[in-house]
């Protein structure tokens, strides 16, 4: 998590620095800093807790001037929530600045083996870093760069980072490092700047060059010096990044997680034609993965949070299009308790950011162990795409809000390709996503239903629930993390049949159940399950296709193929979350204590 930018170039670059931070600011929104360096009158350091919004208006009339800066925003790690916790950090003397995304394990013996009697201003490890530097510059008379390099030849092996550091004494020159944690070169004919995420500087430019874990960068605003991980120096090509930088814009909308789950449908109209050509023939998967896939015994899905439950959904189509043994875990688990496995395993990692630390560790884990790996992920270049044998693209376009939305109904559409591509369907996919992308407009297009329901279901009250049985299981646990991750309420996503088991007792008079009701196989079960409920005073919201709807039921969904009704059972959700977060008056796109990738296990 956090976000870093740094601009070297011919012009102000604060108004750029700040630009890109807001972009930033779902990767981290505990508290945000930059250091302006004007190269001849002097230097600017501000920090501030808060948003990206704060720490602007802390800038305003400082006179701040300057053609090179590096910025940061801050999900806490190590250290509080404070402005002496914020980055970037100072080297005792102030000659130099340094920005950090990730964490440094050994930050606690480095501090006692080199830095006893410095004076430190913050909890964090970074300013360790910072620390180090200042000190071997000074007493082993290092460069800046050897300085650079010799800190980071001390840290822990597990240790994750991507470094931005500037010198006083060299004011153009931005020394760039990363390890685990993204870091891209953005390169152009007003300068060069550095960034976590290439969607932060897309005003400035297009064209970016990828930092390899353990390289280092020198950046000055019309060169950029390139080292391997032992110091020799080497090149590489920019690639263009084909993307518009509007797309990274809110528009007309108040907030991005709105326009995100209206982007649905456009999404899922884009993947279906994008795949299939006039005789309904998968394209655009490689035939390597397709014969890799067909060559195992068991495919086991690997996931976080939202990605996660769309593996749980897509976990029914290898099973029943590929007649493959499909797994689903939580990475975090996974990359810990390894379950045995089968002879011939496949894995699919799923990630909207290809970021996520707790996915990359079992990424990492079954690379050594040799098995074939592919990564679906929305963000291609990413560390999960780059390092697994294959990768394909969610092409769901940027999602900037906290709250996961296309991307969870992208990543189910490509399972569902991949599924189709690998074995094959008894009815026809492509006409059927179609159906889907008009029905989810459908959908959509109802918000002010959304509205009422959350403004009357949910006002006021402190838990929920959503139940559902077999697929619509799967969507609940996706539909309660939407609501309670962004509104607070807290919301359990249950298999409707295992409510008697013991959590029924939780029932009041007035608790709020939303029931979702699409698979016909158990639709008679779920509706006797809502009897019991409603019977010990729940408040039931019942969503349901409309094959199998009531008179009185809250929201009829239109039909489509039963298996690809998760992509319409979670729209509601997602517009029931959003409104109940307004009605509270709460930040939709910013849940306290998230971050939108999370690059820290
Ligand atoms: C919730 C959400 C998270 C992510 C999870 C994994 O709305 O977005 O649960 O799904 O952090 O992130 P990715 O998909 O980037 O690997």
């Amino acid at each position: 998590m956090c976000g870093i930018v740094g601009f070297t170039g011919v012009n102000q670059v604060l108004p750029s620095l700040l630009k890109g931070l807001e972009k930033l600011e779902y990767r981290g929104y505990d508290s945000a800093g930059v250091y302006v360096n004007d190269g001849e009158k002097g230097d600017f350091l501000v920090k501030e807790k808060g948003r990206v919004a704060d720490l602007e208006r802390a800038t305003e009339g400082k006179g701040i001037e300057g053609t090179a800066g590096i910025a940061h925003t801050r999900w806490a790690t190590h250290g509080g929530v404070s402005v002496e916790n914020a980055h970037p950090h100072m080297s005792e003397d102030g000659r130099f600045y340094l920005v950090h995304n990730g964490v440094i394990e050994n930050y606690e013996a480095l501090r006692d083996q080199y830095l006893q009697g410095v004076q430190l201003h913050s909890q964090t490890d970074t300013e360790i870093a910072v620390q180090l530097i200042d000190k071997f510059s000074k007493e082993n008379h290092l460069s800046t760069f050897d300085a650079f390099r010799r800190m980071i030849s001390l840290l822990d092996g597990n240790s994750a980072y991507g470094f931005l550091l500037m010198d006083r004494q060299t004011p153009n020159l931005m020394y760039a490092a990363k390890k685990k944690s993204p870091l891209l070169i953005g390169v152009s004919e007003v300068g060069n700047v550095v960034t976590s995420d290439a969607t932060a500087m897309l005003d400035v430019t297009h064209d970016f060059i990828e930092l390899m874990d353990g390289e280092i960068a020198v950046i000055d605003k019309q060169k950029i010096d390139l080292f391997d991980p032992n110091g020799k120096q080497i090149t590489r090509e920019a690639f263009h990044l084909d993307i518009d930088a509007s797309e990274t814009d809110k528009g007309i909308y108040p907030y991005y997680m709105l326009k995100e789950v209206d982007e649905q449908a456009i999404v899922a109209r884009t993947l279906s034609q994008y795949y299939f050509d006039d005789e309904g023939q998968v394209q655009n998967i490689a035939p390597e993965i397709i014969e890799a896939m067909q060559a195992a015994d068991r495919i086991y899905i690997v996931a976080a949070g939202t990605s996660y439950h769309a593996g749980l959904v897509g976990q029914r189509y290898f099973e029943q299009w590929t007649q493959t043994p499909t797994e689903v875990h939580i990475s975090s688990e996974f990359a810990y308790e390894q379950p045995l496995l089968s002879k011939k395993p496949f894995f699919i990692f799923l990630s909207q950011s290809g970021e996520t630390a707790d996915s990359r560790e079992v990424l990492d884990n079954i690379t050594k162990q040799g098995y074939p790996t592919l990564t679906i992920a929305n963000v291609m270049n990413s560390t999960l795409t780059r390092e697994a044998d294959f990768a394909l693209p969610l092409l769901a376009g940027p999602e900037i809000a906290v709250a996961s939305t296309k991307a969870y109904t992208a990543q189910i559409i490509v399972t569902a390709i991949l599924a189709a591509a690998v074995g094959h369907t008894p009815f026809d996919l492509k006409n059927e996503l179609a159906k889907v992308a008009v029905e989810m407009q459908v959908i959509i297009d109802q918000k002010d239903t959304f509205k009422s329901i959350a403004e009357s279901a949910l006002k006021h009250r402190r838990s929920a629930f959503y139940i559902g049985r077999g697929l619509d299981a799967a969507v609940a646990v996706e539909a309660a993390l939407k609501l309670k991750e962004i509104s607070y309420v807290q919301t359990e996503g249950f298999a409707a049949g295992e409510l008697k088991h013991g959590t029924i007792s939780l029932i009041e008079e007035g608790t709020p159940i939303f029931a979702l009701l699409t698979q016909a196989k158990t639709a008679g079960l779920v509706r006797g399950e809502i009897a019991q409920v409603a019977a010990r005073g729940a408040n039931t919201v019942i969503i349901a296709a409309k094959t199998l709807a009531k008179k009185d039921d809250s929201f009829v969904l239109p039909g489509v193929n039963e298996l690809l009704m998760p992509l319409l059972t979670v729209i509601p959700a997602q517009l029931i979350a959003y409104y109940a977060t307004l009605d509270r008056g709460l930040d939709v796109d910013r849940p306290r204590n998230l971050a939108k990738s999370v690059t820290v296990q």
